[in-house]
């Protein structure tokens, strides 16, 4: 995926013990956004932790004073250490248990430690992204239900597909997915291009290729785009970016199917489904002059519009929510937990995300790190998240209705549960609330809020 090999917004916990290495540390990162804190004598907060990247640099000196244990550290912060030996240059990696695996000499240079902090940044972005974007296509409300069986419709077309919507509503996922369930060009390659990040003057060479020698500085012949997504599909993401002058050059080569190399005399035949991917209004931009109406109708032969998260409503926003807090949590952790609150699932389905689902993703990496690192839903930390999700977001005008919609049949689906988990622990109260991983009190709130009265003395409620 598209990872930037930048060290920011990064915190960086030292301890040092005997071993005097706080200030170097800060000085060797002074030119990074990187906070450098010294946690020899402080409580680590899992908040922050779970706001920004972390990582530890621990002088083995620490160990060497009995006052740390590797793994209680790591089980308890859950970020990365980097060790720091215990004596200059010439100490020997083979001295230390395989689980020390990222060791710098006490003499470290700041090359050195630039290195290692990048490398182990990138680790750490690497599998959150892949965790999160290896998580299943959560699609239970009604509208991407009839979305995914237009996909299934026309997945195996051979036409071109335009697919719209707001950003972070999974363009990109709905694109991958029409790639594979095409019978033949499933079996090609996917070849995803950011229209929007062409520098100017590169159109050709990236889009086109070239042959061997074509130009100063073209030693070996390079395939471009369109031929790399020969065979599959070649994925035109924020087309609507596209300057005029390529816009030409784009339709030439989809009414040819067939590019020539720069250099070369040659045209080669291509054969690729094309799909384009776009949150702006096309027509609109057709309307203004700023994007070709024949472009437009070649790319649009089929239309996609993948719903608002807003559109999709609760059902969807706590599937999703969930699904992202189970990959990062991790599954060893989250049978140690009681299910997610539901007043935590309220208040997730209550938060409106311009953002949609990419957003609703940054919230629960969020949450999910928090209640790893500290073993339980904690209604305090996590409100203070949710709380910074909420603060900058009122719900817009025209979306309103729906969500009004969305609402009512979220509460009939939560009245529907919390009558049957009454019935299935006969009507105790005590039992029931812990069935649905929520307090009494709450309980009692919610039969009130959905007019749902029993039997039971009124007395038993104060037991
Ligand atoms: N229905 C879904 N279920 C689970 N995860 C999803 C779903 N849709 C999107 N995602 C995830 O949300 C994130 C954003 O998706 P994607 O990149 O496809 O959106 P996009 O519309 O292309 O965004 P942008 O407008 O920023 O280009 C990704 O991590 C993706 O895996
Ligand atoms: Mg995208």
């Amino acid at each position: 995926m598209r990872t930037t090999a930048k060290i920011d917004e990064l915190d960086i916990y030292v301890w040092e013990g005997k071993a005097d290495i706080v200030d170097r540390v800060a000085r060797c990162m002074a030119s990074f956004d990187v906070e450098v804190i010294r946690a020899d004598d402080i409580a680590i907060s899992p908040e922050r932790t779970a706001l920004r990247p972390s990582l530890a640099i621990i002088s083995v000196s620490v160990i060497d004073s009995g006052a740390l244990i590797l793994r209680d550290w790591q089980a308890a912060h859950g970020m990365p250490v980097v060790w720091v030996g215990a004596a200059p240059r010439d100490h020997d990696p083979a001295m230390y248990p395989s689980e020390y695996s990222h060791i710098l000499p006490l003499d470290f240079t700041c090359a050195e430690l630039r290195g290692m902090v990048t490398k182990l940044v990138l680790q750490l972005r690497a599998h959150t992204a892949q965790t999160l974007e290896s998580s299943a296509l959560v699609a239970n409300s009604e509208c991407m239900q009839a979305l995914l069986h237009e996909v299934d419709t026309f997945a195996d077309c051979d036409t071109s597909v335009l697919v719209h919507g707001e950003t972070g509503v999974g363009k990109e996922r709905i694109a991958q997915l029409l790639h594979e369930k095409h019978r033949r060009y499933g079996q090609g390659p996917f070849v995803p291009v950011n229209c929007g990040a062409i520098p100017d003057g590169l159109f050709e060479s990236l889009f086109f290729g070239h042959s061997k020698g074509s130009f100063t500085g073209a030693v070996v012949a390079h395939k471009g785009y369109f031929e790399q997504a020969d065979g599959g599909t070649l994925f035109l993401d924020e087309i609507g970016d596209l300057p005029l002058y390529q816009q030409v050059k784009l339709l030439r080569v989809l009414e040819d199917s067939a590019v020539t190399r720069i250099g070369s005399a040659a045209p080669v035949k291509l054969d690729f489904r094309l799909v384009a991917a776009t949150n702006k209004h096309l027509p609109q931009l057709v309307k203004d002059g700023a994007f070709r109406a024949d472009l437009y109708y070649r790319l649009a032969v089929i239309e996609l519009k993948i719903p608002s998260l807003e559109e999709r409503g609760a059902v969807d926003k706590i599937a999703i929510f969930k699904s992202f807090i189970a990959s990062v949590v991790g599954p060893e952790r989250l049978v140690t937990l009681p299910d997610i609150p539901y007043w935590l699932a309220d208040a997730v389905a209550d938060t409106y995300f311009p953002g949609n689902v990419r957003e609703l993703r940054n919230l629960a990496e969020r949450i999910g790190v928090t209640v790893r690192q500290i073993g339980a839903w904690d209604a305090a930390r996590l409100h203070r998240l949710l709380a910074l999700a909420r603060s900058n977001q009122p719900v817009p005008a025209e979306s309103a209705a729906e969500v009004l919609v969305d609402r009512s049949k979220w509460d009939m689906a939560e009245r529907s549960r919390v009558l049957a988990a009454l019935d299935a622990n006969g009507w105790r109260r005590q039992d029931t609330a812990g069935t649905l991983g929520i307090s009494r009190k709450v309980l009692w709130e919610k039969m009130r809020k959905y007019q749902i009265f029993d039997e039971e003395p009124e007395t038993r409620e104060s037991e």
